[in-house]
């Protein structure tokens, strides 16, 4: 069965093909990033309207390139949510018009489905049940996955999420959108001299706070004289502060739950101290520790293709209507 797949839920079109049993096929992704850093973060309605002009050109591109035609594909898997309202109503409306013209069924997939199951395209993918920490721009999510579908939440950001705390401590470094990775580079210059603090973590519990971090980092910066080198330590001494935190959690969770596998997805998970300081944790836990191949972690189409295509086998699919939730808690899935 082959299975196009659509992510367009925030600022990347990325759309795949995933053969059931040849597994991912080919990739297309077209990423807004330049249109959107002259504002310093994704602007809504700038996001759909690229999304309508770049979608169906990517599709047949994929199509193409893939030496198929729209006659062989099986199933159609759309981003349905959580993301931004109008950037999933283009990819949805998409879809659905598809299946409905080429009369195959199009399957509805949550965001962070796509993200946690993202390391199954990897060539040593996790047996279930594992531990899954989703860190991407709008979630930070602790998740015990029993199965494809069952999601038991363990914690979640009562605040920011990991991504968005990356972003706006970079921007307060003066780094231009999105900062993640810009931050990352320039604390590899720094020295995390600076003590953040762990949130949350001298408490009981698998919960998140991030954004008393930014707060931390905006005073540092204040109190400093903003040299370079300053920037690189508060940038260090950040990122250390995030990465030993989720790693504490991570441990907690692991230890909770009694289960040796983690998976670490969502676009956070491709900063390397992250992957660094959780890989050592789970050797002393006598754990193992999956990731999604770099390019993976952030928004694509492939881990929505491979999500939907699991789905449509266990014979789900959506009727005619457009199905598109903005907000959608990952627990309502189980
Ligand atoms: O999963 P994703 O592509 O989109 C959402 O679903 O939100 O994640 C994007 C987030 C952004 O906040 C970006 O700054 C962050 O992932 N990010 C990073 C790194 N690469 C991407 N944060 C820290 N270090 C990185 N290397
Ligand atoms: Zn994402």
């Amino acid at each position: 069965m082959y299975v196009l797949g659509i992510e367009t839920s925030c600022d990347e079109t990325g759309v795949a093909i995933y053969h059931a049993k040849r597994g991912l096929i080919n990739h297309v992704l077209y990423s807004q990033v330049e249109m959107h850093s002259e504002y310093g973060g994704v602007v809504p309605e700038l996001a759909s309207r690229d999304h309508i002009r770049k979608l169906v050109p990517l599709i047949k591109q994929l199509i193409q390139e893939s030496q198929l035609t729209s006659a062989d594909i099986e199933g159609i898997a759309y981003t349905a949510g959580p993301g931004l309202m109008g950037a999933l109503l283009v990819g949805a409306s998409t879809a659905r018009s598809l299946a409905w013209t080429w009369k195959i069924p199009a399957v509805a997939v949550h965001h962070m489905e796509g993200h946690l199951l993202a390391p199954m395209l990897e060539e040593n993918p996790p047996a279930f049940p594992f531990v899954a920490l989703l860190i991407s721009g709008g979630h930070t999510l602790l998740v015990q996955v029993n199965q494809i579908g069952e999601y038991l939440l363990l914690g979640e950001s009562l605040d920011d999420a990991a991504g968005e705390a990356f972003d706006k401590t970079a921007k307060l470094l003066g780094l231009s959108y999105p900062g993640g990775p810009k931050l990352s580079k320039l604390a590899e210059q720094g020295y995390p001299q600076i003590k953040f603090p762990r949130p949350m973590t001298d408490r009981p519990g698998l919960d998140f706070s991030f954004s008393g971090l930014k707060t931390f980092a905006l005073n540092t910066i204040n109190a400093s004289e903003k040299t370079s080198q300053d920037k690189a330590d508060i940038a260090a001494g950040f990122q250390l502060a995030v990465a030993e935190t989720l790693t504490i959690k991570c441990k907690r969770a692991l230890q909770k739950t009694g289960l040796k596998r983690l998976v670490v997805a969502g676009g956070v998970s491709a900063n390397s101290q992250i992957r660094s300081l959780l890989t050592e944790m789970t050797i002393k836990e006598q754990a193992q520790i999956y990731f999604p191949r770099l390019e993976f972690c952030t928004d694509n189409g492939a881990m929505i293709a491979y999500a939907g295509c699991q789905r449509l086998m266990l014979g789900q699919q959506q009727g005619l209507d457009i199905f598109a939730r903005p907000r959608w808690p990952i627990s309502e899935l189980y």
